[in-house]
């Protein structure tokens, strides 16, 4: 039975939560937060203070709740799993953040949970929902720049250190055991799901360098993941591109995707003024104001809890699904496995 309010309690209560869930939920007229939870207690404190709900203990108490309809998981990446199938049994909908696991298996039984509990699993990949994004879907639809050969699609900006909560040299987004995979996973994941997205096609192959170049941890030593990935992508539809992820953009981000098609082509996220820019063949060329592409500096409201609360409220299967996020982590682990083995790697859906 669809509901009428959805009320949440978060998993979390770190920089995402702080600048994009929390705030999206509160203000949305059809959701509330009932709960927070976070092993730092001041941070889920201060999160309810700002935003509403109770502190809990623990993670099971949380869970435990008949009060909460639907769970937030917010956490460094190596908990997205485990929490999402603890969610899911207590019967709960969860909106899981990207990437939404560290194998194919976990995301695997996270789709399986989800079908079983009859829940719903969205996954936080916002890129899509981005205005610039949608304005290229839309022209890339209307055959803008006819059929697209090749691509650029790059998401780098100087690192996660500021934007975490654990800020500095010690976050866990810097450690293996914790994040599992560094830029590619923090970035490289977006563009992966935004690059399959834009062209309604999926990635079939990968090769890739994904290394650690200049990042240190606290003791002045190597990460121990990667910092920057350089990537090359074919897909199904027959196009070839480079998809790159960095963590050492230092003077400036960079979110811009490039699309190269048969007539002509597409440049997303260079422009400001005009986030997208069309270049036709024929000399013509179309720019459009459309909204901004969101990064670290200037945050715009991501659009990613209204479309979950939505898909809750009108029982239907949310459109950035757990069957999406799981291609998008398929993408990052055949680049892993690629640069690992110096190998052109098949993706395993
Ligand atoms: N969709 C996006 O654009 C986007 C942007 C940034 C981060 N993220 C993702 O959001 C997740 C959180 O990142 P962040 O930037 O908020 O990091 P953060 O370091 O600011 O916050 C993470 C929080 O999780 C808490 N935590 C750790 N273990 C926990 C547990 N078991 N239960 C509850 N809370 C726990 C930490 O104490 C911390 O407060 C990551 O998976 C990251 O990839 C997504």
């Amino acid at each position: 039975m669809a509901e009428e309010m959805v009320r949440f309690g978060l998993l979390g209560a770190g920089s995402i939560a702080i600048y994009r869930h929390a705030p999206e939920i509160s203000s949305h007229p059809c959701a509330k937060i009932v709960a927070i939870y976070d092993p730092i207690t001041s941070r889920a404190e201060w999160l309810a203070e700002q935003y509403g709900g109770e502190v809990e203990a623990s993670e099971k108490a949380l869970l435990a709740r008949q009060d909460i309809d639907a769970v937030v998981v917010a956490t460094p990446n190596a908990h997205h799993a485990r929490l999402t199938l603890a969610a899911l049994k207590a019967g709960k909908h969860v909106l899981c953040e990207k990437p939404m696991a560290t194998s194919l298996a976990d995301a695997k039984k996270m789709l399986s949970a989800a079908k079983r509990a009859g829940r719903k699993l969205m996954i936080g990949h916002n890129q899509r929902l981005m205005p610039p994004h949608i304005k290229a879907k839309q022209l890339l639809r209307d055959g803008a720049i006819g059929e697209v050969l090749s691509f650029r699609t790059s998401f780098g900006h100087g690192g996660p250190e500021m934007w975490s909560q654990d800020k500095g040299a010690h976050t866990w987004f810097f450690k293996k055991e914790e994040a599992f995979v560094g830029s590619m996973g923090d970035l490289g994941v977006h563009k992966a799901d935004l690059i399959r997205w834009l062209l309604d096609s999926e990635v079939t192959e990968v090769g890739a360098f994904v290394e650690t170049l200049a990042k240190c941890n606290d003791k002045g030593q190597p990460i121990t993941v990667d910092d920057n990935a350089v990537c090359i992508l074919r897909l199904a539809n027959g196009s070839v591109g480079q998809l790159t992820a960095s963590w050492t953009y230092s003077a400036a981000e960079d979110n811009v995707t490039i699309l190269y098609g048969t007539k002509g082509q597409m440049v997303i996220g260079a422009n400001p003024e005009f986030p997208v820019e069309v270049m036709l063949r024929n000399g013509e060329m179309a720019q459009y104001k459309v909204g901004g592409v969101s990064t670290n500096e200037a945050q715009l409201p991501s659009g990613i809890p209204d479309a979950f609360i939505d898909a809750v409220l009108d029982d239907v299967e949310p459109e950035i699904s757990g069957r999406e996020g799981l291609k998008a982590l398929a993408i990052v682990l055949a680049c892993l496995e690629s640069a690992a083995s110096r190998q052109i790697v098949k993706v395993a859906y």
